[in-house]
């Protein structure tokens, strides 16, 4: 197997598509930890599938919009694992507010979005540098959006975030080389997930009828992105979109 003896931190363990990425990257061989904030059954849930598996996982509390928190949630992973080789900043947090409709944008949705989208993960990379670039170097892949390359998706501050995440990733790739590749998957609407539920029935209708494959994607493509990058060795401060070919996204 591929990431044999590697340890993998994934963010938003107990969400649809952490979920996947957490039990892909166990399938390859890597010990996973997966953070979840309040929902501990589906974090266990994770835990138990890649158990099950024939995996090793376990389950941390963590609220991201927290400095202190993610400082903690590291200094954990190092003491219970003794290294850290990739981080997937998987988890976000978003609610439905259509674009024109500014004045429900409140200052509290705008931090909560940008504080758990775009600022936890650049503390959880600060935080996470020395353990990744030890012991032969890493990587780090965040989980955008199709939504941060062209303005849709469930807000605005979501957008706004995930575009922020994006230009992050590319500015990790160079402040953490050579040691550390920072690559970033950007899925459009990925079917069966709570977030996607959450989306305008427009917005869900659009990117359906304009992928150009005939489907958006599955969790599971997410997932098997996030494998690429994490063993590719001389790619970084990359962006993939996976939405089944949006033209808009193509630019
Ligand atoms: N689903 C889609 O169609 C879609 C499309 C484009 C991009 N994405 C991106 O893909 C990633 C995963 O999405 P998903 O569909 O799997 O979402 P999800 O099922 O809603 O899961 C979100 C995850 O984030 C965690 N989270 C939320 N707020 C947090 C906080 N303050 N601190 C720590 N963790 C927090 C949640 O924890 P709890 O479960 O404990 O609440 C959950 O594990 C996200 O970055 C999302 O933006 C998704």
């Amino acid at each position: 197997m591929t990431l044999d003896g590697k340890v993998a931190l994934v963010t938003g363990g107990s969400g649809d598509i952490g979920s996947a990425i957490a039990r892909t990257l166990a399938a390859e061989g890597a010990k996973v930890v997966v953070t979840y904030v309040g929902a501990e059954e589906a974090a266990s849930a994770t835990v138990q599938a890649i158990h099950d598996q024939g995996g090793k996982a376990a389950h941390l509390q963590l609220d991201q919009r927290d400095p202190a928190a993610i400082e903690a949630c590291i200094k954990q992973v190092e003491a219970s694992h003794g290294r850290l080789d990739i981080l997937v900043n998987n988890a976000a947090w978003n609610i439905g507010i259509p674009f024109p409709e500014l004045d429900k944008l409140t200052v509290d949705v705008w931090d909560r979005v940008l504080e758990t989208n775009l600022r936890a993960p650049f503390l959880l990379a600060r935080a996470a540098a020395d353990l990744l670039k030890a012991d032969g170097g890493g990587h780090i892949v965040n989980i955008s959006s199709a939504g941060g390359i062209s303005p849709g998706s469930s807000s605005i501050a979501y957008s706004s975030s995930k575009a922020g995440l994006n230009h992050l990733t590319r500015c990790l790739a160079v402040a953490m080389a050579p040691e550390v590749a920072v690559n970033c998957v950007a899925p459009g609407l990925v079917e069966d997930t709570r977030m996607a539920k959450r989306l305008p029935d427009a917005v869900a209708a659009g990117a359906r009828r304009q992928a150009v494959l005939g489907r958006v994607g599955q969790a599971e493509d997410i997932a098997a992105q996030v494998i690429v990058f994490v063993t590719a060795t001389s790619i970084t401060g990359q962006i993939m979109v996976v939405d089944g070919g949006m033209p808009g996204t193509m630019r």
